[in-house]
């Protein structure tokens, strides 16, 4: 069989590969793995931290094209509990940043109909920036255009046991009989209870691993791994994962549309 030719998208302006896209063919919850600022800044003789802040761009980028698709949630990975064994120099800096990004774009979210809500043992942050999210949670918890889940201090395992460990106490209590616990039931003691699972899981800067991320949630969505380095990934390149997204073939386990019964062994 001839090797279907992959398109080449190079040529083709945003607005082109947007008109490309499917508009019923669109994830209704993307993740994103940020990965790559560090290797970014490091390429340019920077210090890391450069690379942090450039990165900030790309959030602000990706967060308009998922407003502008009317996709409803986006779920982003911004400090994980591994990221505490990093040197204090870079934690430090990275508050400052998330302290300095909540500032700065609290009107902007609003603007966008965009509902911040933080994710993980976010109590763990340092107060100024904690005080920050609460803040920006309080001030767009009314908005429902786009939920902006922010990954801090999170990790997919201590999620699962955080979980776990209410639940328990919920049936010592007596609230909750065990024969009541199913898959739907521990997805409500979860984060991002309430929201579809993420349809597309982006990671940038060429890593092909999950680093402790939504692991409960990420069962069945589609990955998507691309080299670009997270301050290179902009609204084009968010268009060009779309485009692949939607070339995929979502079987859940089920043989495949494109098989005729007939053809089915
Ligand atoms: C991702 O970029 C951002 C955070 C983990 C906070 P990195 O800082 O991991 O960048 P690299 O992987 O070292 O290039
Ligand atoms: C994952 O990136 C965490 C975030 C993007 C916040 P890392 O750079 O920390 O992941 P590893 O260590 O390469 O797996
Ligand atoms: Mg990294």
């Amino acid at each position: 069989m001839a090797k279907e030719t992959e398109p080449n998208f190079d040529h083709l302006s945003e607005a082109e590969l947007l008109a490309l896209l499917d508009p019923e063919v669109l994830p209704k919850h993307i993740a994103i793995i940020m990965d790559g600022n560090g290797r970014w800044a490091e390429l340019r003789g920077l210090p890391r931290i450069a690379g942090h802040a450039e990165g900030i761009k790309s959030v602000r980028e990706i967060i308009t094209l998922c407003r502008d698709l009317d996709i409803g949630a986006l779920t982003i990975y911004a400090f994980s509990q591994e990221n505490w064994k990093r040197p204090a120099l870079e934690i430090n800096a990275l508050m400052m940043l998330l302290e300095q990004y909540l500032q700065s774009e609290l009107d902007e979210l609003i603007r966008k109909g965009a509902r911040f809500r933080a994710i993980g043992r976010v109590d763990s942050i340092p107060s100024s920036a904690l005080n920050w999210v609460r803040k920006v949670e309080k001030a767009t918890a009314h908005l429902d255009k786009l939920l902006l889940n922010v990954a801090l201090s999170y990790g997919g395992r201590s999620e699962i046991v955080d979980a776990v460990r209410r639940l328990a106490e919920d049936v010592q209590d007596g609230r909750v009989q065990p024969e009541m616990i199913d898959e739907a039931f521990l997805e409500g003691y979860l984060s991002t209870h309430g929201l579809p699972d993420p349809d597309l899981l982006i990671r940038t800067s060429g890593e092909t691993r999950i680093s402790n991320f939504l692991l409960w949630q990420l069962a069945y969505t589609e990955m998507y791994f691309t080299p670009t380095l997270w301050p290179d990934f902009r609204r084009r390149e968010g268009l060009l994962a779309l485009l692949e997204y939607q070339k995929r073939e979502r079987r859940f386990g089920q043989v495949s549309k494109a098989v005729s019964p007939q053809s089915r062994p």
